[in-house]
């Protein structure tokens, strides 16, 4: 991350596409400095899910963009403000996860959001300009709140998301690695950049942030269920012990066991995994058609996978542990990431307040 801002062209600011490629943004022909603005809720431990979900996208990117990583902590205080300390404890360690998977803090900002007290107020100033009816409609928020408990369904929970378009907006940014579930998030960030630039707008302007797809196979959970995720409890972790990973590979079924009986590779969860992690992969076609014909048995798949597995993991793991030992390394990783962002939004909340504030002070 750079510390001085470029001036954005006009064509970021107007009417640009919502998804984009990486290949079409290399392509541009423009010297301008695309920046990229990305985060993740601190809720625990980083699975394979999250690496090849997001990390592995990110890991390209910080060598070709203005990156800034957010570890969006208000997010998770949002619907469990009752543990603020085991959110602390977890934006140590998505940093330490970060950092043994190869994020490079030097090429890109850590950032953590409550430290940038000026997205709160970029925040309230946002909301003003967003109808409630058309927040409600919002298709992301509406059905994880239909998953949530009442409790759980906070004001700020239901704000989120234009929260979410100022750490977008605040500093900037305007590319957003995301998935599509992300894009309603998006659209909102536009939509408010596309009102303030038309409504209130001197000199100053938002970009039209966009979403930057990724070529992300999606990684179903060890149970072979839709989604990996921490409460199931169906995820392989990247710092997973060597015995963990080969219990969680041993205890691993396929959703559909008549299938799994009579050979079939489509469905089959270790198959799935394999075909992330296994390298060779004219070996795995080899592998399938052998288990197809009956040649191979279940033990002998789970024990490729684990192999494979355990030698994509303990570097990472091994890395993760000298990190742990000093923790202060890794909080001056925060806090420089932090104060960086916080320069920028600074900036902005100034602009942006010298036009819609209504008294200076
Ligand atoms: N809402 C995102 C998530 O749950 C995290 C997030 C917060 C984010 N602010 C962001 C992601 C800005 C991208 C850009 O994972």
């Amino acid at each position: 991350m750079t510390d001085t801002l470029q001036q954005i062209p006009k064509e970021n600011v107007q009417s640009s596409n919502i998804l984009v490629t990486l290949d079409q943004v290399l392509q541009e022909k423009s010297t301008y400095k695309r920046r990229i603005l990305t985060g993740m809720r601190p809720s625990g431990p980083l699975h394979v899910g999250h690496y090849f979900g997001a990390l592995d996208n990110w890991l390209k990117l910080q060598d070709h963009f203005d990156c800034m990583f957010l570890i969006a902590d208000l997010h998770a205080l949002a619907d469990h403000s009752e543990h603020p300390e085991v959110i602390r404890q977890n934006v140590i360690e998505v940093t330490l996860d970060w950092l043994a998977a190869g994020l490079d803090p030097q090429k890109g900002a850590f950032f953590v959001q409550t430290g940038v007290s000026e997205l709160e107020n970029l925040t309230v100033l946002f909301e003003t300009m967003v109808s409630l009816k058309r927040h409600q409609l919002n298709p992301t928020l509406k059905s994880e709140l239909e998953r949530m408990n009442d409790s759980q369904k906070t004001v700020s929970f239901h704000n989120y998301p234009i929260s979410q378009a100022a750490d977008i907006l605040g500093p900037l940014g305007d590319l957003v690695p995301a998935g599509a579930d992300q894009q309603p998030m998006i659209e909102l960030a536009r939509d408010i950049a596309a009102r303030y630039n038309k409504q209130y707008a001197g000199d100053f302007v938002f970009p039209q942030p966009q979403i930057l797809l990724g070529s992300v196979p999606r990684l179903v959970g060890t149970d072979g269920g839709e989604k990996m995720s921490k409460t199931i409890g169906n995820t392989i972790n990247l710092s997973d012990s060597t015995e963990i990973i080969r219990k969680k590979v041993n205890e691993m079924i396929s959703p559909v066991k008549k299938l799994q009986e009579s050979g079939r590779v489509e469905g089959h969860v270790v198959f799935m995994y394999l075909d992330i992690f296994h390298k060779d992969k004219q070996e795995l076609e080899e592998v399938k058609r052998s288990y197809e014909k009956g040649g191979i048995g279940e033990k002998m798949l789970k024990d490729m996978l684990f192999q494979d597995v355990e030698e994509f993991i303990a570097p990472i793991r091994e890395r993760r542990a000298q990190l742990a030992k000093d923790l202060s390394y890794v909080q001056d990783i925060l806090v420089d990431g932090t104060s960086r962002v916080k320069a920028r939004v600074q900036g902005t909340l100034m602009e942006v307040r010298f036009r819609m504030g209504t008294f200076m002070g």
